[in-house]
């Protein structure tokens, strides 16, 4: 993707307004739904609602005709609030606490993620006959973001699962993964499908929904796979599971955050402090007034490496460490990712850092170290504040 932002972005980004904030355009989240969508014909996409909960992108895809995919009951509020129809909810988060699956059902959602005995005797107690998918534990080789197992059911175990389901009065549909964020490997997914197909087919389920979550990645700083490729990889592992005689078809879903979310939205941080550190190290350290804390929480690791630009410089670029303004000596958000910024660079210029739209203002502190958190400002509209998420 190159880095060309859309008009409603370079719009906001043109007036002059109290930085940091995140500008977030919701007609780049609905052209990249519509893609996806284009992509896997005639699968249901269930947004996840928490890479960004902002309401004028839960309206955007009400309208565009998503459902979603939610893991609390604010998020299952803001898409009631977003005049979404209930029953394009899905509770995809399985370590829900004692009522809350009643609670949800009472607004109507009907459809829940499990991956454990005890989670469905909980669903099975609080939402008889509830539509439930087992999720099913896979290799995420390839994510730049992995579960590291937190979740999902190794394959006997989601057997027994969808079989605990049916004796408990539930209704078992289908199965669920999720490769891990930012996947950049279409042949993981093929491989997730095959053991989801497989263990579905184990169960006697014949025709089951399969989920197959999120992960579909952003262009940050190097290309990946478009979801035409994604859509073969699946579209392929799910023939070659009905030629195999494990089941005889599927319906599938997807569940995208970042890769609707993160292209809609661009970071304007103001920089703090430019400065040298003799003995210390030989690049420039470039303080911003965002960090870790204030939305920038995936640079943990530096598994996620935004692009960056400065807008009215243009001094030769040099290698910098990029730092966030807190205490906190965690909150460096490149040491090792190489970041080249303009020699011109002064305290009070702004930093912009692109494709941000995903995973920021719903993971932003509400106040760390006094840092508040990050606003967000949407085109075509006033400015609002972070939604919990
Ligand atoms: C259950 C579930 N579905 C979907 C997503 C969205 O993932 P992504 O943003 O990688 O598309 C997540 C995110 O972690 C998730 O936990």
């Amino acid at each position: 993707m190159p880095d060309v932002l859309s008009p409603g972005l370079e719009q906001l980004l043109a007036t002059d307004r109290p930085t940091p904030y995140l500008a977030l355009d919701p007609a780049v989240v609905r052209e990249r739904y519509r893609t996806l969508a284009r992509a896997f014909g005639d699968a249901r996409i269930l947004y996840a609602v928490k890479a960004c909960p902002e309401p004028a992108v839960l309206e955007t895809l009400v309208a565009a005709g998503a459902g979603f995919d939610v893991a609390s009951q604010t998020e299952i509020d803001l898409c009631l609030a977003a005049v979404a129809d209930p029953s394009v909810l899905q509770h995809g988060d399985p370590v829900r606490g004692p009522g809350a699956a009643a609670r949800a059902a009472r607004d109507g959602v009907t459809r829940f993620v499990t991956d454990s005995a005890e989670d469905v005797d909980a669903l099975a107690a609080e939402v008889p006959g509830a539509r439930v998918q087992v999720r099913l534990s896979v290799d995420d080789t390839g994510s730049a973001t992995p579960f590291h197992g937190k979740f999902g059911a190794a394959p006997d175990e989601a057997v027994a699962l969808l079989g605990r389901c049916r004796r408990r009065g539930l209704d078992p549909a289908g199965i669920t993964f999720h490769a891990g964020s930012q996947q950049t490997r279409p042949g993981t997914y093929a491989a997730a499908v095959a053991r989801a197909l497989g263990t579905a087919g184990r169960a006697g389920l014949r025709h089951p929904e399969l989920d197959l979550g999120g992960g579909w990645p952003v262009a940050y700083r190097s290309p990946v796979a478009g979801p035409a490729d994604y859509a073969a990889a699946v579209h392929g592992a799910v023939a070659d599971a009905v030629a195999a005689g494990h089941v005889d078809g599927a319906d599938l879903l997807l569940e995208p955050g970042r890769a609707l979310a993160g292209p809609a939205g661009v970071l304007r941080a103001p920089v703090l402090r430019v400065s040298r550190r003799p003995g210390i190290d030989h690049r420039r350290w470039v303080y911003l007034d965002v960090g870790r804390y204030q939305g920038l929480a995936e640079t943990e690791g530096e598994a996620i490496g935004y692009p960056l630009r400065v807008p009215g410089r243009s001094g030769r670029a040099g290698p910098c460490v990029l730092a966030g303004p807190t205490c906190d000596g965690d909150d460096v958000i490149y040491r090792r990712t190489p970041v080249a910024l303009p020699s011109d660079l002064a305290a009070g210029d702004v930093v912009d850092l692109l494709h941000t739209g995903a995973y920021t203002s719903s993971y932003a502190s509400v106040g760390f170290n006094g840092f508040g958190p990050l606003e967000v400002v949407v085109a075509g509209e006033g400015a609002s504040i972070p939604h919990p998420g």
